[in-house]
């Protein structure tokens, strides 16, 4: 019997990676999507409400089987981030800061990259990142993302505009890097 994808838990070393639960995921997600670090370089500014989150929540619960594939990072018993598709093939990340540095956000992508390939056969992953974010910049690298292109003025958020790098993952790349 296969499970079915709203109970899928992914258990990694140190974190459990698992489909939202907005209620209960309300305080740790705020906490990390209020954070001025945490959101220095994201789509979005600051979330400055609870509400703000809640909708943010529900629309990471709604996202159709075949349209994404995203989890919230669980360490600890806490919701301390998010990493996954939000919207197939775009990947996208984010942890509490007081977890940067040890390697988990990239101990979350391996199994979520694997998926998408495996499972959901995604012919790539691509990443659209704000130039100035080393950590994300490193963090792809080490996963074996490539850069593509770059544009400029590609995000205008609370009146600056942004620019990003493109970065794409392929599954030969993935397989030769994890053979
Ligand atoms: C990007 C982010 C997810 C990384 O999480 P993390 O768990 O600390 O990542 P990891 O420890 O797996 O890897 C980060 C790598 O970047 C490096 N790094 C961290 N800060 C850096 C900096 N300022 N400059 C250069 N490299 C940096 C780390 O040393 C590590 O590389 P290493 O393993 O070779 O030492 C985290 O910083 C974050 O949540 N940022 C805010 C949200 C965000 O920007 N998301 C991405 C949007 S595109």
């Amino acid at each position: 019997m296969s499970c079915p994808a709203a109970d899928l838990v992914i258990r990694t070393p140190r974190l459990v990676l698992r489909r939202v639960r907005p209620d209960a995921d309300l305080a740790g997600m705020h906490a990390v999507l209020s954070d001025p670090a945490a959101m220095a370089y994201w789509s979005t500014p600051p979330h400055v409400s609870e509400d703000q989150t809640r909708d943010w929540l529900a629309a990471m619960a709604e996202i159709a089987p075949g349209e994404g594939d995203d989890f919230i990072i669980e360490y600890q018993g806490r919701a301390v981030g998010k990493a996954g598709l939000y919207r197939f093939p775009d990947i996208g990340y984010i942890l509490s800061p007081a977890l940067w540095g040890q390697g988990l956000v990239a101990e979350a992508l391996m199994p979520v990259i694997t998926r998408a390939f495996a499972v959901h056969g995604l012919e790539r992953i691509t990443a659209d990142v704000d130039p100035r974010n080393a950590a994300s910049i490193r963090l792809l690298a080490k996963l074996g993302f490539a850069e593509t292109h770059r544009a400029e003025k590609t995000w205008l958020i609370a009146g600056t505009w942004c620019d990003s790098i493109y970065f794409e993952l392929t599954p030969q790349v993935w397989a030769s890097r994890t053979a």
